[in-house]
C-alpha cells in the first residue's frame, strides 16, 4: 500500500479533545491488517538508516509502532513513560501539549551511556512531546539523532523544533 493509501484510512476526528483541534486518529490505520503491516514496513524501512541499537517509543501511541519496529529490527525497546507508571527512581520532564500539559519520565538506567537511540512516535504536531523525550533521552546519557513518526502534522511546525535540536526527522505522511 502507498503513503496515500495509508493516509485515508487515518481517521480524523473535529474538536477532539478540544475544539479546534483536527484529531488524526490511528486507531483505525492499526485495526486495518494491511494498513498495520504495510506501516510498519515502512516505518523499518526508515528505521535502518538510524543504525541505533534501541527504539525508544512515548506513551501510548509511540508504543504500539515503536514496539513492533523494534521487534522488527532484533533490538531493545525502551518507554518513555507517562508520570508514575515505573517502579524504579526515574528522571522526567515537563512539556507542553497542543491540547495541554503533560510529563514523560524514564528509567535511567534503560539507557547505555552513549547508546545511539532512535525515538519513534505516532504523530509530531508542535514537537513538544519529542524534544522532552529527546532530553530525557539524552539526561540518560543516550546519542539521539534521529527521530520517526508515523504522521508529521507538518503546519504545527514540530520538525523544525527537533532539527533545530540536530535531529533527522522522519514520518510516513504528513
Ligand atoms: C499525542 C501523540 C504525541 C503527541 C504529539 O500524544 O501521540 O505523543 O500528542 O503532540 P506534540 O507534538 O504537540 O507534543 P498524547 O499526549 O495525546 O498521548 P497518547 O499517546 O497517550 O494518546
Ligand atoms: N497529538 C497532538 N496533536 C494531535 C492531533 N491533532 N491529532 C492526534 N494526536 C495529536
Amino acid at each position: 500500500m502507498d503513503p496515500a493509501e495509508l493516509k485515508a484510512i487515518v481517521r480524523t476526528i473535529p474538536d477532539f479533545p478540544k475544539p479546534g483541534i483536527l484529531f488524526r486518529d490511528i486507531t483505525t490505520l492499526i485495526a486495518h491488517g494491511r494498513g498495520f503491516a504495510a506501516t510498519i514496513d515502512r516505518l523499518v524501512d526508515r528505521a535502518l538508516m538510524a543504525d541505533a541499537s534501541a527504539v525508544a517509543g512515548i506513551e501510548a501511541r509511540g508504543f504500539i509502532f515503536g514496539a513492533a519496529v523494534a521487534a522488527r529490527l532484533g533490538i531493545g525497546f525502551i518507554p518513555l513513560r507517562k508520570p508514575g507508571k515505573l517502579p524504579m527512581p526515574t528522571i522526567g520532564v515537563d512539556y507542553q501539549l497542543e491540547y495541554g500539559e503533560a510529563r514523560l519520565e524514564l528509567d535511567p538506567g534503560a539507557v547505555e551511556d552513549g547508546e545511539k537511540v532512535l525515538l519513534m512516535d505516532d504523530l509530531l504536531a508542535t514537537g513538544g512531546t519529542a524534544l522532552a523525550a529527546v532530553d530525557l533521552l539524552r539526561q540518560a546519557g543516550a546519542r539521539v539523532h534521529h527521530a520517526l513518526f508515523v504522521i508529521d502534522l507538518h503546519e504545527l511546525k514540530g520538525g523544525h523544533l527537533l532539527r533545530e535540536e540536530g535531529l533527522d526527522v522522519q514520518a510516513i505522511m504528513q
